[in-house]
């Protein structure tokens, strides 16, 4: 079969072209939600026995406690259905730092509207810190399918008007 040059010339582009740009844009993708958007992947923060939370510190007093000016550290336990404490209510424009871990398996830690996404597993710590500027109520949900109370897990974080 006869083909014209310039028609397989163009095929190839078609393909060479998207093959050069898809990566490209996955890489700007990535660049900009890690810079721009603060998103990360939360690394394991330490290890721990699950079975010995209540006597391992800080998850022997889960709560939210102020740790300087505008800064917060949340400590939260997940189990089997809910969340310890299931209630974190902090001033508009604090940085929240959460260190959190499962009692029993593996549970979700999402917080919508931020970029707020851990995964809680049994003997490991999970630690992430966001910005909460917008005051309101933000949904925590568990979004790992954690048995038959699953929808039932879930918080909120309460980010309380400054008055400024
Ligand atoms: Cu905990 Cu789903």
């Amino acid at each position: 079969m006869n083909r014209n040059p310039l028609t397989v010339y163009i095929y190839e582009l078609a393909w060479i072209l998207p093959s050069i740009a898809i990566p490209v844009g996955m890489l700007v993708a990535i660049t900009l939600s890690a810079f721009a958007l603060g998103i990360h992947l939360p690394g394991a923060a330490g290890r721990l026995d699950p079975a010995r939370l209540d006597s391992t510190p800080p998850f022997d007093r889960p709560g939210v406690r102020q740790v300087g000016p505008g800064r917060y550290e949340a400590v939260v336990i997940g189990q089997i259905w809910r969340f310890t404490p299931n209630e974190i209510r902090i001033p508009a424009g604090s940085e929240v730092t959460f260190i959190a871990t499962s009692r029993d398996v593996v549970h979700g830690f999402k917080i919508q509207d931020s970029p707020v996404n851990l995964m809680l597993i049994p003997g490991q710590v999970a630690r992430l810190t966001a910005r909460f500027d917008r005051p309101g109520e933000y949904l925590l949900v568990c979004h790992e399918y954690c048995g038959t109370g699953h929808h039932v897990m879930f918080g909120r974080v309460i980010v309380e008007p400054t008055g400024r």
